[in-house]
Formats: structure tokens, sequence, C-alpha cells
């Protein structure tokens, strides 16, 4: 933890990786909606692809020190302080929010994985496919699962937005202040 003044917010290591991981996400889900728009077989097509999968994947590198640095330190408090449900309903979110940053990246590797496809990047391979036999119908059955969570999450992800507006300019609270 540090401080704002004699405020105490969460500590920069927390605030870095909170707002990178949040560009990250952005930018897997641009690059997954935009990618349809470049013809099947382009290059630019595939580029952007693998841009959502390396995006993806360095999410999945930062919530693991993300969830030790979570599990190790205190949260800052909140002032004025929350009551009991609104504190129970921002925990729940924010334990959504961190299976979604592990499992979503998760089951976009194995999708691949399963499916024996690599990971490209200008023609580089980043990430081999380590399956001997793919299985393209489960390969599918997962990217589906993949994809519904993916929708799931725009939901969740708006609603923890405009929660933290909501403390900010609704609670006027300094919620927002502590993760800045
Ligand atoms: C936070 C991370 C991620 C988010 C939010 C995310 C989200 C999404 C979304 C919304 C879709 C579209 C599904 C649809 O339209 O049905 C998708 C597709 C896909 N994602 Fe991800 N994904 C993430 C990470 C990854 C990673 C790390 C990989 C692989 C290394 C991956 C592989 C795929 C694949 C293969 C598809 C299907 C693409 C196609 O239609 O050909 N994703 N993802
Ligand atoms: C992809 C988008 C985002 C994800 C996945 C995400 C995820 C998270 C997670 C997991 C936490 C809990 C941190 C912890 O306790 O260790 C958190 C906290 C927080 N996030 Fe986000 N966030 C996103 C975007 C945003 C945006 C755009 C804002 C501001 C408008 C925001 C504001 C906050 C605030 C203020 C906290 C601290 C809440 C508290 O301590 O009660 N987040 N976020």
């Amino acid at each position: 933890m540090s401080a704002i003044g004699s405020r105490p917010r969460y500590a920069a290591s927390r605030r870095w990786m909170h707002w990178g991981t949040f560009l990250l996400v952005l930018l897997a889900y641009l690059a997954i909606n935009v990618f349809t728009w470049f013809p099947r077989g382009s290059a630019v097509r595939a580029n952007i692809l693998a841009a959502h999968f390396l995006a993806g994947l360095a999410v999945l590198l930062l919530v693991l020190p993300r969830l030790m640095l979570r599990y190790r330190h205190s949260q800052p408090p909140v002032m004025p302080p929350l009551g009991r449900w609104a504190d129970l309903l921002g925990k729940t979110t924010h334990a959504a929010l961190y299976a979604f940053l592990l499992v979503q990246p998760l089951l976009g590797a194995i999708t691949l994985q399963v499916g024996g496809k690599p990971v490209r990047l200008f023609g580089l391979t980043l990430l081999p496919s380590f399956v001997s036999h793919p299985d393209r119908a489960l390969s599918h059955r997962i990217e589906e699962l993949h994809g519904t969570i993916g929708t799931i999450f725009y939901w969740v992800i708006g609603l923890h937005i405009l929660a933290a507006l909501w403390h900010h300019f609704g609670r006027r609270d300094d919620t927002l202040q502590r993760m800045l």
C-alpha cells in the first residue's frame, strides 16, 4: 500500500498492473472484433488475430503476480467506509474478474493447442502447437465456451466500470483515487 497525502492507496505495482491489464483486455477485445473485417488468408487478418492471442497471454502472465499481491497485502480502506452489501458486491465482482483473467486466456490457449494451431506473428512461430493429434471438434467446443465467457464479461466489466464511476461521482468516496 502507498498513500495520497495521508490517505492509503493501492501500491504502485498493483495500480500499474491493474491499468496494464485493462489496456491488454481492451486490445484483446478490439482485435477479435476487428480481424473479421479483413479477407481470410490475408497477413493483416492473421496478425490482428495474433495480437488477440498475445494480448490475452500477457493478461495471463500479469494475473499471477496480481493474485499473489492480492493475498499477501490487505486492501487500502475506502473513505467513507462502505456498507456491508456494497462491500460484498465489490468483493464478488473482483473475484469474478480475477477468475475471468485466469480462465479466459487459458481457454483460448487450450483452443489453439487442441486444434493443433501455433501462435504466429509476422510468420514467426511464437508458441508452437504441442499436440500431435489435433481434435478440431473439441477445439471448436472450447472456443465456443471461450466466446460465451467473452460475451458475459462485456457485462461484468461494464458493471465494474459503472461501479467505479458511481463511487467517484455518485458516492464521492476515494475508491477510484486509490487506484490512480
Ligand atoms: C483476456 C483475454 C481474452 C479475451 C477477453 C478473449 C475474448 C475473445 C472473444 C470475445 C472471442 C470471440 C468469440 C466469438 O466471436 O465467438 C474470442 C475468440 C477467440 N480467442 Fe480469445 N480472448 C482472450 C484470450 C485469448 C488467448 C490467450 C487466446 C489464445 C492464445 C485466444 C484465442 C481465441 C481464439 C482461437 C478465438 C476464435 C477466433 C476465431 O473466430 O477464429 N483468446 N476471444
Ligand atoms: C478490463 C477491464 C478491467 C478489469 C479486468 C479490472 C479488474 C479489476 C480487479 C480484478 C480489481 C480488484 C483489484 C484487487 O483488489 O486486487 C479491480 C479494482 C478496481 N478497478 Fe478495475 N478492472 C478493469 C477496468 C477498470 C476501469 C476502466 C476502471 C475505472 C473506470 C476500474 C476501476 C477500478 C477500481 C477503482 C478498483 C478498486 C476497487 C476497490 O478497491 O474496491 N477498473 N479491477
